[in-house]
């Protein structure tokens, strides 16, 4: 899981693939790597640690590559072998004259090590990826035909990748491939751009290609050329891309997770608009391909995701069970993919994923494709390898998010799950039509409410700061809020790296209470609704261990003021609600505390983005 860039063109390569791999940070950041063309030579400047050591490198070198017009670039999440300098991409061959960067991972690397060392190849790095290198400049070396040499690599190396390859012979050209792995080509006005994602290029051109599974691409400066697995050359699909490059500054915030946090009203205004007309009108949901008839006769739904996707689909299962009387299994994608799963045409299989990326979720889609279930697919990235796997496709819209921590996509894909449930409860007559009048009038409030919590964002500032020292957290709920429990739990230890955990409330005398002392933060996710007294009897007893205790809740219950230390108010909202508004603050909490303990909050350590390996 890392990000490449490469371009070939008339301007000066090197900004353009710093800026580029800054914007792709999201990917991995441990280390990084460029590979310029100079005159007579392909000169590589590596660092370890963040972007900006590779740019102190290059300042330093900039008069030996400031005219070049050609190169590639790397940012490395390590997977084989630690960051370091040594296996920070590019790679070359042993003479230097091919380099390649990689994204994804080579399975039979060790197996094309033995061979390519007894050919008299001297690995220096621990990668997977220098094996590459070595075999694809081998190969090179009978062939004499760059594009020829790739394609019959890419035959013997198994695993996921997307690969950009440059050779000294070859003054203005990269050669590039991909399975498994994302890769795009920006197409510009006599200049290319090659990417793992959009926002590497976006400020420089909307026109773009998606390279498929096997295709190989030859791009030069004033050409390219798309071949299939089997050489044959294809017919490039121009697309004009959707997104603005405004969407990736931080507009005046000091961090992406603080502004994508404050977008929040607005994605689920933009989600709701054209689906829910009225509330007395029916959901338009035009995005699901099943037929009514399929849709009634449902008789099982599994959703598979990861991380905060895996939070929604949680609290996608208690809704759609509640709204539609279908039995909803949810799983880590990690764990599906590994058992005999048991799922046919009967079964709606949805795939839940910010970036459409994340390669469990991928696979697991991709099995349950093969036992022929229709394949719904909530996603933030449409462009996405996930979504062209969807037969049907709920695309969140919540603009690209930048700060590796999830917040606004989890907003969004909650609102879509709520959508999709009343919409199948419309079609199945599941649910009274006045029950679910009253929850569309409630959704369209909703924008209002979560205005109103950011605007008390002070107070959560001030409560959060109290917390900030303490080693560990505990959040715990009922019913439809457990899965927030255990979000806000998540936001909590990912950027903050306090030891966070969310537990349903009732389990917590089960052997979570033992750790409970005057030390132990605990907070109780206390929304009005079915399980709000037994919620109150359990912080009672966490409260009787001497427990620091918060609430966040919707109560005006006096009684709160005694029980806990510190209350944060959220505005009234139905139970089945809750959980698009209790998500707000935990995610203020642990953004205040990470950033007062000058953590680093948009790229956490140890942490990247899109997870492309299993
Ligand atoms: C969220 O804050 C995480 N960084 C992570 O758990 C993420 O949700 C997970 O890796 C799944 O990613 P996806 O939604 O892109 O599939």
């Amino acid at each position: 899981m890392c990000g490449i860039v490469g371009y070939v063109g008339k301007k000066s390569v090197v900004g353009i693939l710093l800026d580029g791999l800054e914007q792709l940070e999201y990917r991995g950041y441990d280390s990084a790597g460029v590979a310029i063309k100079t005159e007579d030579a392909i000169n590589v400047y590596k660092a370890e640690g963040k972007l900006g050591n590779l740019r102190d490198v290059l300042t330093a070198h900039l008069s030996e590559v400031s005219s070049s017009t050609v190169g590639i670039g790397h940012i490395r999440w390590a997977t084989h072998g630690a960051p370091s300098v040594i296996n920070a991409h590019p790679h070359t061959c042993n003479c230097g004259n091919l380099v390649i960067v990689h994204n994804g991972i080579i399975e039979n690397y060790k197996e094309l090590k033995i061979e390519l060392e007894a050919m008299g190849c001297k690995f220096r790095s621990q990668t997977d990826t220098e094996s590459v290198a070595h075999l694809i400049a081998a190969i090179y070396d009978k062939e004499k035909d760059l594009t020829k040499a790739v394609h019959i690599a890419t035959q013997k190396i198994q695993g996921a990748y997307a690969l950009c390859i440059m050779h000294n012979d070859f003054p203005k050209k990269i050669v590039a491939t991909k399975r498994n792995a994302p890769l795009v080509i920006g197409v510009g006005d006599g200049e290319y751009y090659i990417a793992s994602d959009v926002p590497a290029f976006i400020k420089h051109t909307k026109n773009a290609v998606y390279l498929q599974d096997n295709q190989v691409a030859t791009i030069t400066n004033d050409s390219f050329k798309i071949e299939d697995e089997n050489g044959k050359v294809i017919e490039p699909k121009v697309e004009v891309l959707p997104w603005e490059p405004v969407a990736l500054s931080k507009m005046g915030y000091k961090h992406f997770m603080l502004k994508e946090i404050h977008e929040q009203p607005d994605i689920i205004r933009n989600i709701l608009v054209g689906k829910i007309k009225t509330s007395d009108s029916p959901i338009v949901l035009n995005e699901v391909n099943l037929t009514r008839e399929t849709l009634k006769n449902l008789n099982r739904i599994q959703i598979i995701a990861c991380g905060t996707s895996l939070h929604a689909a949680l609290i996608g299962k208690y809704i759609i069970e509640d709204f539609c009387n279908i039995p909803v299994d949810v799983e880590a994608s990690s764990e599906y993919i590994y058992r005999k799963t048991v799922t046919d045409e009967n079964t709606l299989v949805i795939g839940v994923s910010q970036s459409g990326e994340t390669a469990d979720t991928l696979t697991a889609i991709k099995q349950s494709k093969a036992r022929g279930s229709h394949i719904l697919i909530i996603t933030n990235r449409p462009d996405s390898a996930m979504a062209r796997e969807a037969d049907s496709l709920l695309s969140v819209n919540a603009g690209i998010e930048v700060s590796v921590a999830a917040t606004k996509s989890y907003m969004a894909q909650l609102t879509s799950f709520y959508l999709l449930a009343i919409y199948m409860a419309e079609i199945k007559g599941s649910k009274s039509a006045e029950s679910l009048k009253e929850l569309k009038a409630e959704m369209l409030l909703l924008p209002q409410k979560l205005e109103q919590i950011l605007t008390q964002k002070q107070q959560i500032q001030a409560c959060a700061r109290k917390y900030a020292n303490t080693r560990d957290f505990i959040y715990i709920a009922r019913g439809i809020n457990y899965p927030t429990a255990l979000e806000g739990a998540l936001k909590l230890k990912e950027i903050s790296y306090i030891n966070a955990t969310g537990y349903p409330a009732g389990e917590l005398k089960h052997g979570p209470i033992a750790m409970l002392d005057e030390t132990m933060p605990v907070l109780s996710i206390l929304m009005n609704g079915s399980v709000y007294e037994k919620l109150l009897s359990n912080s009672e007893e966490a409260k009787a261990r001497n427990a620091r205790m918060i609430a966040l809740t919707n109560s005006n219950n006096p009684k709160l003021n005694d029980l806990f230390d510190d209350i944060i108010r959220v505005p009234d909202v139905v139970e089945l609600l809750s959980p698009l508004i209790a998500i707000v603050p935990l995610q203020l909490i642990a953004y205040y505390i990470a950033e007062f303990l000058g953590k680093d909050v948009d790229q956490p350590r140890n942490l990247a983005k899109s997870v492309t390996v299993e």
